[in-house]
């Protein structure tokens, strides 16, 4: 066999110990009491991540870039490959305010593992590998979410930074300064620049691969996301004199409105789903009737058809049901479903055969970074199985040995699209 086609049918092996230990300190930064992370994008524990993973890399001869929304790229250029569109790897290190170890930290030190191991074997690439995270996939502190790798495929415009606040009032643009500021050392890059293939590994964060028993999930696609901010305003009052026909109390406009929108929402296919997961109330004080009421809306459907209706519907309950209050609804994010390129959908499915690992092609229902770059070069994903599903939760866990598993597919899928 020629170069080439050595590595297009390559087979790496990798350090499951190393995969593990480095997810395992990697696990230590924003832990939280209970066992769960808070890692939340652009906070000093995200900046601390950042720095350690930067280091690994660097400890192995990889160099370490940013660029001007702070994604992290870590790159290996072997001898005669520079200036060729590399191969990325990849995920992020942000994590939501009762996350877990694993959404986000496993992709990118797989992909780390995976190029790791590719260097140290000597696999013949014809192209550059490159290790990314991705900033704020999370969504949690500042909306939009998958917003690194959204700015990267043209998607966000960094200009509205100055008027993105976080959950805690810091605007978005003054966290990135300061997250970028906390390393130095880390070059800026010119962005976009051409990739010629991205993968993303994740744990499922549902139960199908777990419930049938298998080790890989090959992703051919994402199902579309569409996020909403609900602003119910009413009129501030007494809690102890007001008559209640002289109220305007947001909180039970917007208590109704929720009530209103699951039911109008209930899908008996369980295809739509439809979550509020943030209420804020204004002032918050237990002896003023509410002036303002804040909820997200998070709905998801793989058919853009149902998202538009979706929203038709979200729009005419709160414009119709909010007396004697308003409601103002403002979507905040929107993301396309997506279908993953073929060639890299093979060559994960190809990895997976090769090595005997037990895969089947499915879809996520959770939002990806991948989705995004799916937009401007290939990409595609690869699922492990996760303890009953679980993600988003302090409890989110996975078999060490599926962890292992599906960085060992990351590895070889890697390397045979870097073959070429
Ligand atoms: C990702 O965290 C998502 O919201 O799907
Ligand atoms: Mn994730
Ligand atoms: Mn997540």
């Amino acid at each position: 066999m020629s170069q080439p086609d050595a590595a297009a049918a390559a087979i790496v092996e990798i350090d499951g110990s190393r995969l593990i230990d480095r997810l395992r300190r990697l696990a230590a930064i924003g832990a939280r009491p209970d066992g769960g992370l808070n890692r939340q994008a652009f906070t000093p524990e995200e900046g601390e991540a950042r720095r350690l993973v930067a280091n690994w890399a660097r400890d192995i001869g990889m160099t370490a870039e940013t660029d001007a929304i702070g994604n992290l790229y870590l790159r290996y250029v072997p001898d005669g490959t520079d200036g060729q569109a590399p191969v990325l790897g990849g995920s992020h290190l942000d994590t939501q305010p009762a996350g877990g170890w694993l959404d986000g930290a496993y992709g990118v030190i797989a992909a780390l593992e995976a190029v790791q191991a590719i260097a140290e074997q000597g696999v013949p690439l014809a192209r550059p590998l490159e290790v990314v995270a991705w900033v704020n996939e999370e969504g949690s502190r500042f909306q939009p979410g998958v917003m690194g790798s959204a700015w990267f495929a043209g998607h966000f415009d960094l200009a509205r930074a100055p008027q993105i606040e976080g959950s805690d009032g810091e605007a978005l643009d003054h966290a990135i300064v300061g997250y970028k500021a906390a390393t130095p050392d880390i070059e800026e890059r010119e962005t976009p620049f051409p990739i010629a293939g991205l993968i993303e590994a994740h744990i499922e964060q549902g139960p199908i691969l777990e419930r049938e028993g298998l080790k890989v999930g090959v992703v051919e696609g994402v199902q579309g996301i569409r996020w909403f901010r609900v602003e119910v305003l009413g009129e501030a009052a007494h809690a102890g004199t007001t008559p209640l026909g002289a109220r305007r109390d947001a909180v039970l406009a917007a208590t109704r409105l929720v009530q209103a929108l699951s039911a109008a929402m209930a899908d008996p296919a369980d295809v739509l789903r439809f979550t509020v997961g943030r209420f804020v109330v204004s002032p918050g004080s237990p002896n003023t009737v509410a002036d303002k009421v804040t909820f997200t809306i998070d709905m998801r459907h793989p058919d853009p058809h149902e998202l538009d209706k979706g929203e038709a519907t979200i729009r005419e309950i709160c414009a119709g049901q909010a007396a004697p209050c308003t409601a103002e609804v403002t979507v905040t994010e929107t993301l396309s479903p997506v279908a993953f390129d073929e060639r890299v959908v093979a060559a994960v499915a190809g990895a997976a055969e090769a090595l005997g690992i037990a895969a089947r092609r499915m879809a996520s229902g959770a939002g990806h970074d991948a989705a995004n770059i799916a937009r401007v070069a290939p990409a595609g994903m690869i699922f492990v199985p996760c303890h009953g599903g679980v993600s988003h939760h302090p409890a989110e866990n996975a078999d060490e040995a599926d962890l292992i598993a599906g960085a060992h597919v990351v590895a070889t899928a890697m390397a045979r699209l870097a073959a070429r």
